[in-house]
């Protein structure tokens, strides 16, 4: 294990900002981490797959590489399985191995970048599944007394791109495992439009979970930009939740705004729409902007700054709310 100072961390973030951390070091297991944790005197970054960061300035600290691998089968009988997965796993190849093994739950969440670790912190969600649904278990190290806690899926209060790791216990742990509970007997889900859509488009009729995954990564490549190319965080905003009342008041100018009902009586809004009538939708100012197919995503087209794109994201928020009254809140994390 190497301490190595002075690194970019261009490479370990999605939206391919160029900024240095003072100190550098990669993790592969809980010895390691404890280790490094209890000689550091520096702030502390913990990286996933680095696909859900800002950074808008040099990291003066220590930023630490999660690579925590493991697949462990805890429990298995001929309906479920539960299996507790190393932090460091990258998320699309668990969802491929659950898929290849005939562990149905998270095929829906194909193609989602990072890591497993990450996946609870912010509760990840896509195509009408979010990760709370099959989550049983969250195991993390306290950085401080470096004790391990077992987090129940209710101790880690998962809302919509929430948890306790984002709220009350934020920065207090290393997610080092996440137990999770599929099903061996499929059941597909494919009650989010888009995905009945595309099966119908390759027509298939009695889907699998395979079917359901090729036609997710279907639809997620056809609008959200590859971060390969194109540098981005998914997501830049959340779809902001609104009263009946703020949502009539903008169904009766605009009777087409996409919303959805949530329970308790309040809406959650397509953030994406509501920039894009503001205007900003494939707006490019020199090296970064707004994606051309998804008002929701920013870029960074090769050389921009993450201050750059911060800057864009609060000229969003204020037109956002000059025109509808809504103040949306980031969904990337900002450093
Ligand atoms: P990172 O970006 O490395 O970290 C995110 C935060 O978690 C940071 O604060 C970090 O310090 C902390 N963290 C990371 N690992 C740990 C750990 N082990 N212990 C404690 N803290 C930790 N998200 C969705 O929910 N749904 C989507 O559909 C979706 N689509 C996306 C599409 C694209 C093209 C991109 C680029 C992103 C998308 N995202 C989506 C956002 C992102 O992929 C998820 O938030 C993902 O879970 C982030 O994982 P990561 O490993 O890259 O985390
Ligand atoms: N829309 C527009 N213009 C746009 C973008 C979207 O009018 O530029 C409209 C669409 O036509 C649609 C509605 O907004 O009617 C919703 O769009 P979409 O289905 O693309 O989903 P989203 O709400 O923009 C959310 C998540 C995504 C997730 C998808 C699919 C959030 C913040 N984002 O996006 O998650 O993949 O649904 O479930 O909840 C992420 O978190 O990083 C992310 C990509």
């Amino acid at each position: 294990m190497e301490i190595k100072k002075n690194t970019s961390l261009k490479p370990f973030n999605t939206f391919g900002i160029d900024v240095i951390a003072t100190s550098f070091v990669e993790v592969k297991n809980i010895q390691e981490v404890k280790s490094v944790l209890s000689n550091n005197k520096q702030p502390l970054l913990i990286l996933g797959g680095g696909s859900n960061l800002l950074f808008t300035t040099d990291f003066d600290g220590l930023a630490i590489k999660n690579n925590l691998k493991e697949i462990t089968v805890v429990e298995e009988n001929d309906s479920e399985i539960y299996l507790k997965i190393g932090a460091g796993e990258v998320w699309h190849e668990f969802v491929l191995y659950c898929i290849k093994n005939g562990y149905a739950g998270v095929e829906n969440l194909s193609l989602i970048p990072g890591n497993v670790g990450a996946s609870p912190m912010q509760n990840i969600g896509a195509y009408g599944v979010e990760v709370k649904d099959v989550i049983t278990e969250v195991e993390a190290l306290h950085l401080k007394d470096l004790s391990l806690r077992t987090f129940t899926n209710e101790a880690c209060e998962f809302s919509y791109r929430s948890s306790v790791f984002k709220t009350s216990e934020k920065g207090n742990y290393f997610i080092t495992s996440v137990t999770f509970k599929l099903n061996k007997q499929a059941k597909v889900n494919t009650s989010y439009g888009a995905i009945d859509g595309e099966l119908k488009r390759l027509e298939i009729e009695s889907p699998t979970i395979k079917d359901v995954s090729n036609a997710v990564i279907n639809i997620r490549s056809s609008k959200l930009p590859d971060p390969k190319k194109i540098g981005n965080s998914g997501s830049f905003f959340k779809n902001p939740i609104i009263s009946e009342g703020q949502k009539n008041k903008i169904l009766a100018n605009y009777p087409d705004a996409p919303n959805y009902s949530q329970p308790n009586g309040v809406f959650k809004m397509a953030a994406g729409w509501l920039i894009e009538k503001c205007g900003w939708k494939g707006k490019r100012i020199d090296d970064y902007g707004v994606h051309e197919l998804q008002a929701l995503v920013l870029v960074n087209y090769g050389g921009a700054k993450g201050s750059e794109i911060y800057s864009l994201s609060e000229k969003i928020i204020e037109s956002v709310n000059s025109k509808f009254g809504i103040i949306l809140e980031r969904e990337v994390n900002i450093l």
